[in-house]
Order: C-alpha cells, then structure tokens, then sequence
C-alpha cells in the first residue's frame, strides 16, 4: 500500500489520521545510535522495525531542529535543520523515506509560538535596539517604573516566574523587556508582523516537500496575543486571557491549511492546546481550520467510570471524534503511575505519595483498551506499552527541565517520564545506546530491566505482548467503520459501550467482578477473568449483541 497516496480520502473514506494510531517519539529518549548516551535519528531508525511490529499507523517526532536545547528543542534556534545532537538533515530525509517504506507516516512537531533566544532573528533583534523592525517580529517593550525597572504587565511564565526579560541595549544601558510565555530562552513571536507569517509558511513548506505527512502544532492556541498586552489581574477564573485571541488565529489556521491541502494525499494538522477544556477547542476545529486537538480532559481524568464517561460524552458531543484520545505524552506525570496513586487524575502538585505500580499497571492496561476502542484516533507516548513508570527519584543535579529551576525546585518537572527506553535486559543502560558508548542521559530504575522490549517479547502475559494484541484486533478495522458510539446499560462504576459489527469494549472500574453480556466472544481482555466475570480495574473487548452487560 503506498502512502500519501494521489489524493484526498473520497467522501465514504475518512481520512487515515482520522482513526490512526499514533505513537510519539521522544527523540532523545528513545534510541541512541550515536553512543553519546542520547537518543537520536539513526537510533529511531534502527528501530523502525519494532514501530512498524507494534501496529501503530504514524510516528509523531518531537522536534529534532538545532536548538540549544533548553527546553528540550523547542526552543528552536533553527527550523530548516536539524540539531546535530540528533544527526543531520540528510538523515531526517532519510528517516521520513524509511518510516514511509514501514508503512508509517510522520508527524512533525511545529513550534510557531517562539523560537530559541539563539535564532538569527532574535540576536539581530537585540542588537538592532528600541524601535527596529527586527524588533517588532517578537513583543518587546518599554518597562514600568521610573526607570522601566519592571516589567510591562502582570503576565506569568507558563514555567513560573515573570514572562518578561529585560535586555542590555548596545550602550550597556539596561534596555526593554521582551515576553516568554515559557522560559526567557523562548522568546515570543509576533504573529501581527507578516514576515513571521511568510516565514512559518515557508518553514512548513520546506517539510512537507521533504514527505512530512503533518503537524503537531506546539501551544497551538496563544499565537496571537491583544496588542495592548493588558494585564490579567481581575479578570474572572475561566475568562478568556490576552494571548488566546482566537480571531486572529482563524485566518491562520485557514491559510495554513490551505497550503496543506495543496499537497498531495492527506495530511494533518493536530493542535496542542495545553490542558484547554474540551468545550473550548471547537472554534479552532471549526470548518477548514485545524484538523484535530488532543483530548487533555481524558488525559487529566482520574480513573473514575463517571468522569470518564462524562468526558467521552462531551467529547463526542461537542467535536465529534476530532479530539484524538490519549493518556500521557512527554509533558505529564506517565499515567500508570497516576492510577496508581490514591488521587488518580492529573496532578503536578509534590508529595503526592508513592504509588501502586501493581495496581497502576493493571489499570494501565484496561485503560489501553479503553481509549483504543473510542471513535477517533489515539496517541500513544513511547513506553506505555512497556509499562513504564514515572521516575521520581531522580537526583536534583541531573534535571534539566526548566520547570524545576524556574520553580526554585519546588515542582520537579517533567524528566520523570522522558527517561530512556529500556531495550535490552543484559546490556549497560538496558541497550538504550550500542556498547562502548555513554550512559543514558537520565539514569533508569534497576527495576526496568524485566521491562525491557527483549525482556517483554516471548511473554504473551506482558504489557508489551497486551499492546501488540490490542492494535492487531484495532487493525482489523471493522469496529471503525463509523464513529458511532452506544453506552450499554451497565452496574456503577462499569463503562460499556458497543461500536459497529457487535463490537463492544467493557471497563470494570468497580470494587467487583461484572458478568459479561449473556452472548458475549472475548476478543481480548486486560486481565484474566473471574469465573467468566471481568474483575476490578480490568476491561475486555468483546462481539456481543446484547445492549446490557448486566448478566443474565
Ligand atoms: C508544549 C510542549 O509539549 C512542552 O514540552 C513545551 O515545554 C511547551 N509547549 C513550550 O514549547
């Protein structure tokens, strides 16, 4: 089958994003072929054989462009290159070409809310001084105070502390202020100057000539900021801020995908709109604007049958399957660990106590089967179908995410769930890196050495050998047909929904075991049954025509 065939979908086909299974990788942490204890591209190369065995459609690639790296690349110094940490550009041309003879299509991380404090424009901009055009490409201004000593508004960085960074003018003088909503080696673009526009039009250009088959669209939603940048004191919980301004947005996101759409086959724009509700991603879903956005309410759900029911609901209510589920990404505490805790939703807050890795891991898996059995498509993040856990016990000195500094290490970020993959049980650094080479860049548990994929490969009881499962039953297609969606009826606490061909997916989520529908087949489930009952915190697909799961 080749990809990015000749046209758009016809009109009984949905687009192949549409119900793809996409896995992203983190580049630095998935394979290091170089032997300098990260990961890179000849190492995802090398591996593109295990992607293509695990089932997934699509590999989303966080960035790999040159970028001094501190905020782990997307502070992106260049967007036409790649960092030489991760290998070069003839490499990244060639891995596209690779991923696409595995029958894997590539999604690439786009950064247009800021660039690194190391890219041309932004030096130029300091150096240029008050008043210059190379200025007016990012949001620098005059401070307040007597002397412009503070900033020039209330806004906070997403990474804590001021989003605002004085400069020294050429004189030595202490200079203006320019705004990152991230940290200060971010530098916010301004997307009112048209040369930004052409400029990201052509960056997108220049990838998807190279065969990219979309985007993932980083801070997707606070690209265009009210010009008076006001302050946000005062303004009511849940208003809209300053830097969400979403009309401006519209004419972007249609112009972009106009350009998409000008290349051959389908390709797709996905939105990261960090923890945005769902009820408030339609306006840029709308019409021919962003394809998708992630689904951060069924990510920051604990795991509770009426929460996540309530937000499969308002999903499928207000955006129909647009929003692709997922679970963890490189951003969050990874969600074994999370269900495995007494609070079980998303929560960055310290001391949250240890957690149940047992318990976490068997929610894990039903929960897999969960979001892979909901219309739409579904992101898995590199190392769940391992069943990896969060680290939390790395030392203070060795984090490297801005989170920690900028907090005075009171949050401990995110490197938790960025640790290398573990490849192989007997190898230095579980094979992470080829021999002879560096240790992983963040050290892994003694523990995930019986996690490691040649650990997980011959046992048919793994979390790895639960994955392959699931996404070969998935590939079969036939419950995908539409995106139609019927709950059955169920006891409390149990999740039961049928999908098109009698398919059926239950999740038990209360404290006892449930009867199966009267007729049901057992396609797969996530753990053994009880006497023919689905136990606690275990799911099942199954063929049923029973709309009840109550027994009989
Ligand atoms: C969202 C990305 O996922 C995150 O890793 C990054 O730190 C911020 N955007 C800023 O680019």
């Amino acid at each position: 089958m080749p990809l990015g065939g000749p046209g758009r979908a016809g009109a009984h086909e949905p687009a192949w994003h549409h119900t793809a299974v996409v896995y992203q990788v983190y580049l630095r942490s998935f394979a290091d072929g170089s032997g300098d204890g990260i990961g890179d591209l000849a190492g995802l190369a090398a591996r593109l054989p295990y992607l293509r065995d695990l089932g997934v459609d699509a590999i989303w690639l966080n960035p790999w462009y040159r970028s001094p790296m501190a905020d782990g690349g997307y502070d992106v110094a260049d967007y036409r290159d790649i960092d030489p940490v991760f290998g070069t550009l003839a490499e990244a041309e060639a891995l596209i070409q690779a991923a696409h003879a595995e029958q894997l299509r590539v999604i690439l991380d786009i950064v247009p809310n800021h660039c690194s404090d190391q890219h041309r424009w932004f030096t130029a901009a300091v150096a240029a001084g008050p008043g210059s055009a190379e200025r007016a490409r990012f949001w620098f201004r005059p401070g307040r105070g007597a002397s412009g000593e503070l900033p020039p508004n209330d806004w906070r960085s997403m990474f804590g502390g001021a989003a605002w960074t004085r400069v020294t003018e050429r004189d030595g003088s202490p200079g203006e202020w320019y705004l990152h909503m991230y940290a200060p080696e971010q530098p916010d673009l301004n997307w009112d100057n048209s040369e930004v526009r052409a400029e990201f039009e052509d960056v997108l250009r220049f990838w998807l000539d190279r065969g990219a088959d979309g985007f993932r669209i980083d801070v997707a939603d606070f690209l265009v900021k009210d010009p008076a940048l006001p302050d946000v004191a005062g303004l009511p919980a849940g208003a809209r801020m300053p830097w969400e301004d979403q009309d401006g947005l519209h004419d972007i996101y249609r112009s972009w995908r106009r350009l998409i759409e000008s290349y051959p086959g389908d390709r797709v724009f996905v939105g990261e709109m960090w923890l945005k509700p769902l009820t408030r991603l339609r306006p840029y879903l709308a019409g021919d604007q962003l394809h998708s956005a992630f689904n951060f309410d069924f990510l920051g759900a604990p795991w509770d049958a009426g929460r996540l029911r309530q937000v499969i609901d308002t999903a499928l209510g207000s955006i129909g399957a647009a929003a692709p589920w997922v679970l963890s990404n490189h951003d969050v505490t990874r969600h074994l660990t999370r269900y495995g805790r007494t609070s079980t939703g998303m929560d960055w807050r310290p001391d949250q106590g240890a957690a149940d890795l047992a318990l976490g891991t068997r929610r894990a898996r039903a929960a897999v089967l969960l979001s892979l059995a909901l219309p739409g498509s579904s992101y898995l993040y590199q190392g769940e179908e391992l069943g990896l856990w969060e680290v939390e016990d790395i030392p203070d000195e060795l984090i490297a995410d801005p989170i920690f500094l900028r907090t005075e290490h009171r949050v401990r970020g995110r490197d938790g769930c960025r640790v290398p993959l573990p490849w192989h049980p007997d190898a230095p650094g579980f094979g992470f890196g080829p021999a002879g080479g560096a240790a992983p860049w963040l050290p892994q548990p003694e523990a995930w050495r019986q996690l490691a994929t040649a650990a997980q490969a011959g046992d048919p009881g793994s979390m790895l050998a639960h994955y392959r499962a699931a996404l070969r039953v998935r590939a079969a297609r036939d419950f995908l047909d539409d995106d139609s969606l019927t709950w059955l009826s169920a006891p409390d606490g149990v999740l039961a929904f049928s999908r098109p061909g009698r398919f059926a997916c239950v999740v038990n989520i209360s404290a006892a075991p449930v009867p199966l529908p009267p007729d049901a087949e057992v396609l797969l489930a996530s753990g053994e049954l009880d006497d023919g009952k689905l136990p606690p915190d275990t799911a099942a697909w199954m063929r049923t025509s029973a709309a009840s799961c109550a027994g009989r």
